[in-house]
């Protein structure tokens, strides 16, 4: 959802402002722009991918030092040249870049043009510029004054980044329920709404929090609170390395981050399992506390959903404890009857989405203690949660979710199977099992990416051309399957859907027709035949049938083409089948010459409503 950066020292501040802007481009591609201050601010923007910008100013000589950017993914007004960021204040005096939503716009323009303000574009970013403006000018107390006034007068979510024309040698930020850090080193100031952006210069960084505002200059960060008072902060250790959020040599960065999962779902685990034993106490999790609770909620948007819902079917049936999973923008919005022993688990890679976000304030507000499954260290559900497992994927810059998705999966298998050993739901040697087979996933999801990328990528050039995908399963099975269609739908553009397998019959298999593609997911031993009955009924109607089974089960009678995975235990399998699935709905995207990393309308990080 919009990326901001910032550049504050000693270097050309374009370079530095284009090359973070192309990190954070998976936060928003619908336009590009720059206002870089020299002896006066000078602004460029373009609308589409960054490439436009930078073509636009590749002849013009910009020698200033401190600038400011954006990437945009456009909420209030159309993808535009006009309504792109950085945006300026009537006179000139205000310019500013800013990721968020501001709900009380309509009002504040009302108010701004009795005072004879005009507006060029439009959005919600311009009305901001002009309050800000207009308080600078009404109380003339400076830039933290207009800041701190702004934040009180705006409902909505920010983290904007300001230059006034007043104060060459400075940018301030401010931020409510929007991401921003701010990186040093002896090179100047950065400021940028996630680290990869600014990770090739720094792994020091500040977190600012809700409320506050920040001046940036060459050397240093001054932080204040609401009330205009300096605030002390520390400089905090990025652990990530420069190079994870870099292709290597790969195409995409989907693909290397495919490739990345059996390492980095290796680094999880063993950043939890210690010599056959779990140890979850580095996140505040104690044997009592995790004995305590007697319900659990599980709230997650999108992929990390899909993760809620495996999770869900694992945890409540090794902890017998009842388990609810529910989407984040519908739980924030149900006024949900929480039970205060409960205990409520956001997962989150970015730990910035706004409606999970939204979810972990309710319970909270509940009395119920949350548990934060992230990603990003020091993001805003990471700080707010009673307790947080990280998952340690590094950063992830593909928008469609691949590896912090697989270390989701990790977690939720190393917390279920924790549970249910200290509340004696499962005796010491199934704990022992449990803990050897998840060691074996790393390996075994190698194995599927040696053994299968070749034949599923000859499978995919095939579907190219098809209008409707159908995936199917179930209990853990249907699980996956959802993320199976939610991937090819984001990346392929192609209409796909995933169905308890049981359901089909109550409306969607009068879709089927022949040469649909079906997928049928077949891990779950109990239920192999009820399944593959379903796909028999497909098939009869017409259907290509794709399986992702296990080795030991025999398929040949209905599958057109089988993907064989390696066995595991049955809570586990969603960590294989996911491999093929998301291998086939990357070649199907390449195949057909899309954007891969970068699909059309969407934004990694959904930090609005
Ligand atoms: C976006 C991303 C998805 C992700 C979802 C939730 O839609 O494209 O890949 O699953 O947001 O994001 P979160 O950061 O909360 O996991």
């Amino acid at each position: 959802m919009c990326g901001i950066v910032g550049y504050n020292g000693t270097k050309r501040a374009v370079d530095i402002l284009l090359d973070s802007l192309s990190k954070l481009e998976y936060r928003g591609y619908d336009s590009a722009g720059i206002a870089i201050r020299d002896k006066d601010i000078e602004v460029f923007k373009s609308k589409g991918k960054l490439a436009n910008l930078k073509e636009k100013i590749e002849n013009i000589e910009l020698k200033g030092t401190v600038g400011i950017g954006h990437t945009r993914w456009a909420t209030h007004g159309e993808p535009s040249e006009n309504n792109a960021h950085p945006h300026i204040s009537n006179d000139g005096s205000v310019t500013l870049v800013h990721n968020g939503i501001i709900e009380n716009y309509q009002e504040l323009i009302l108010k701004l043009e009795k005072h004879n303000y005009k507006f060029y574009s439009d959005t919600d970013t311009e009305v901001l510029t002009n309050i800000i403006d207009y308080y600078y000018k009404k109380y003339k107390m400076g830039p933290i004054d207009a800041i701190n006034r702004t934040m009180v007068r705006v409902r909505g979510s920010y983290a904007i980044a300001v230059m006034f024309k007043d104060y060459p040698d400075e940018i301030w930020v401010a931020r409510k329920d929007s991401p921003m850090i701010i990186g040093q080193n002896k090179d100047g100031v950065y400021v940028a709404s996630d680290v990869p952006a600014i990770l090739k210069y720094t792994n020091k960084v500040y977190y600012i929090d809700n409320l506050e505002a920040a001046c940036l200059k060459k050397d240093q960060v001054i932080f204040y609170d609401l009330n205009g008072d300096v605030i002390k902060k520390e400089l905090t250790c990025i652990k990530w390395d420069a190079e994870a959020a870099e292709k290597e040599g790969y195409e995409h960065f989907m693909i290397k981050e495919i490739n990345e999962q059996p390492d980095v779902i290796k680094k999880t685990i063993n950043s939890y399992i210690q010599d056959n034993k779990i140890d979850l106490a580095r996140s505040g999790l104690t044997e009592d506390i995790l004995k305590s609770f007697k319900q659990i909620y599980i709230i997650a948007c999108g992929s990390a959903y899909h993760v809620g819902v495996c999770a869900q079917y694992i945890l409540e049936d090794l902890t017998r404890l009842p388990v609810r999973v529910e989407i984040a923008s519908e739980f924030r919005y149900r006024n949900p009857l929480l039970d205060k022993k409960g205990l409520a688990i956001i997962i989150s890679q970015s730990g910035e989405t706004a409606d999970s976000l939204a979810a972990l304030r309710e319970c909270k507000k509940q009395g119920v203690k949350t548990l934060g499954i992230i990603n990003v260290v020091g993001s805003s559900i990471a700080r707010e949660a009673d307790y947080v497992l990280y998952t340690l994927a590094g950063p992830e810059i593909a928008v469609a979710t691949t590896k912090a998705f697989s270390t989701q999966l990790i977690v939720s298998y190393i917390l279920a199977t924790e549970i249910a050993h200290i509340k004696r739901k499962i005796n010491k040697k199934t704990y022992l099992e449990l803990i050897k087979e998840i060691q074996t996933l790393p390996d075994k999801t190698k194995n599927i990416l040696d053994n299968l990328t070749k034949s599923i990528q000859k499978i995919a050039n095939k579907f190219s051309y098809i209008h409707d995908a159908f995936y199917i399963g179930r209990n853990l099975d249907y699980a996956i399957s959802l993320e199976g269609s939610l991937k090819l739908k984001e990346v392929s553009y192609i209409h796909s859907e995933a169905y308890a397998a049981g359901e089909l019959k109550h409306g969607t298999i009068s879709l089927i027709e022949d040469n649909t593609l079906v997928i049928g997911i077949i891990t779950q031993k109990e239920i192999y035949e009820k399944t593959i009955s379903n796909l028999v009924e497909v098939k009869s109607r017409g259907a290509y049938i794709i399986t992702v089974n296990p080795n030991d089960l025999d398929v040949s009678k209905v599958s057109n083409f089988t993907i064989n995975i390696p066995e595991t235990n049955k809570y586990f399998y969603p960590s294989l089948t996911v491999i093929p699935l998301q291998l086939l709905s990357y070649y199907i995207t390449v195949s057909k010459g899309l954007d891969v990393d970068k699909p059309r309308n969407l934004a990694k990080s959904v930090t609005v409503e």
